[in-house]
């Protein structure tokens, strides 16, 4: 639509205005969240952008056992001067959205604990009629369709997958941030969420964890990564570490550092992403086939794949715990895994949330099944068992994957999959890279 072409041109003109430099990227520290280290949770978030052409699968975790929350964090400095906010990390979403405070005075306001827009001299929200607010979701049909109202604000609401939402004000802000070089930048007129109500199980309670919003690293043109992948290169990466070692490790999200060299193309595998025009959101991959222990299973490719009508298909989501698997895919690797397993099932697995748990208490190094994925463009990604068993009480070891029933949404590799890996997101090449030695280097 030429609208939208021309609103994208003024919408980021001014980013694109600061002086570009091809050798500078953005480099965030990424931290786990604090409870991680408690391993006695199970680890349940969700913060898939839900879709509203389709219906999406269960909540996984209802269960007693699901409290607790497996995400990752990273720091946004918003406002003048800079307030300082943490975010869950999420590739399964556009918006970046903050809680924020009406406050006038805010003196009684735990530091960090909201954004105050009264406290910062840049904040504005961005008008009903303008034509970023298109981009957002709105929470009535009506809004914005009364043009004797002179200054209405541009109001979202914005749902995830679980049916956790946030509602606010689509805003814009100055940020700022340092650069590999540690320079100091600060790109204005970002365009944000100011979140006045948040509801729901991933955004609030003990799943949230402390933070303050989620930072939406999705396809989208609201999103962090597309709105600063303008300035700084349309590459993404991350390594998300073991949170249950002590103390955590270090690892960042850095945006622009593209790594198109001879040595990265030696550490990485690639495979190409998936576009489907009905949820741009999501960076979608194609699984080609899944092996237990080597042995290849007989799955249908097409069951991860998207169908026609745009449902279905795999993402990569760094906002979902645990990874979703598409029936019968499940079911299939579910019996291939237990067939395989050499320990005692346990009987208690459905009281804590799973379908299948094993009895490590008597073995020291249990040996549990291998899976494998092969992936478009010849790349296989066998992760380590740790990033697809958990321990949920202490002696049992859970296979940390959900099913998905057909035709109820799509198939998932959360973060716990990708752990210790380094994920590069090339959206100019429209590929992702993956490496299991990159953490070390990045
Ligand atoms: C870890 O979780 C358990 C079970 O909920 C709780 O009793 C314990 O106090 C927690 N430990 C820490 C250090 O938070
Ligand atoms: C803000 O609140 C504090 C403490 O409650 C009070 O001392 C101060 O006078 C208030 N300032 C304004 C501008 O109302
Ligand atoms: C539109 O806004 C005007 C001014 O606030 C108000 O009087 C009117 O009732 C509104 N119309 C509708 C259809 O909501
Ligand atoms: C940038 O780095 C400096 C020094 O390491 C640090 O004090 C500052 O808080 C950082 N600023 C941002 C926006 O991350
Ligand atoms: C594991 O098995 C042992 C005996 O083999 C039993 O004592 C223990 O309670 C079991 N652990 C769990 C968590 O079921």
């Amino acid at each position: 639509m030429a609208s939208h072409h021309s609103f994208f041109f003024s919408f980021f003109f001014s980013i694109l205005t600061l002086t570009h430099s091809s050798t500078e990227y953005l480099k965030l520290p990424l931290l786990p969240t604090t409870s991680l280290s408690n391993t006695s949770h199970i680890l349940a978030a969700d913060l898939r952008r839900l879709s509203s052409r389709r219906t999406s699968p269960q909540s996984p975790l209802t269960s007693g056992a699901a409290t607790g929350s497996g995400q990752y964090f990273a720091d946004l400095r918003i406002g003048s001067p800079p307030q300082r906010l943490l975010l869950v990390v999420d590739t399964g979403s556009d918006l970046v959205w903050v809680k924020c405070s009406a406050c006038r005075n805010c003196s009684t306001h735990r530091s960090g604990s909201a954004f105050l827009p009264r406290h910062s001299i840049t904040f504005s929200t961005h008008h009903c009629y303008d034509s970023q607010c298109r981009l957002v979701p709105h929470p009535t049909a009506t809004h914005c369709n009364n043009r004797t109202k002179l200054h209405t604000p541009c109001r979202y609401q914005y749902s995830y997958a679980d049916g956790s939402t946030t509602t606010g004000l689509f805003s814009k802000e100055t940020t700022t941030f340092n650069t590999s070089s540690n320079k100091q930048v600060k790109i204005k007129n970002f365009a944000f969420g100011c979140g006045f109500k948040t509801s729901g199980p991933s955004v609030t309670g003990s799943s949230f964890n402390g933070a303050q919003g989620v930072m939406g690293l999705g396809r989208g043109p609201i999103s962090f990564t597309s709105q600063l992948g303008r300035k700084f290169g349309n590459t993404f990466s991350y390594c998300l570490l073991d949170y249950t070692l002590s103390p955590p490790p270090k690892s960042y999200l850095t945006i622009g550092a593209s790594s198109n060299d001879v040595d990265s193309r030696k550490l990485f595998s690639y495979t190409p992403f998936v576009t489907n025009p009905l949820s741009p959101t999501f960076y979608y991959i194609t699984i080609e086939s899944v092996s237990v222990d080597g042995v290849r299973l007989p799955i249908n490719p097409s069951v991860w794949g998207i169908d026609v009508n745009g449902n279905g298909g795999t993402i990569v989501d760094t906002g979902t715990t645990l990874s979703f698997f598409a029936e019968p895919a499940y079911r299939q690797i579910l019996a291939a895994v237990r067939r395989r397993v050499k320990l005692l099932v346990a009987k208690d697995a459905a009281a804590l949330g799973f379908d299948l748990c094993v009895n490590v208490s008597g073995a020291a190094r249990p040996k549990l099944p291998k899976l494998s994925f092969v992936l478009a463009g010849k790349s296989a990604l066998s992760p380590p068992t740790g990033n697809y068993f958990i321990e949920p009480v202490e002696g049992l070891k859970c296979l940390a994957v959900q099913p998905v029933r057909p035709g109820s949404g799509f198939s998932v590799i959360g973060n716990l999959m990708q752990q210790g890996y380094l994920f590069e997101f090339d959206l100019d090449r429209s590929r992702m890279g993956f490496s299991r030695h990159g953490c070390a280097v990045r």
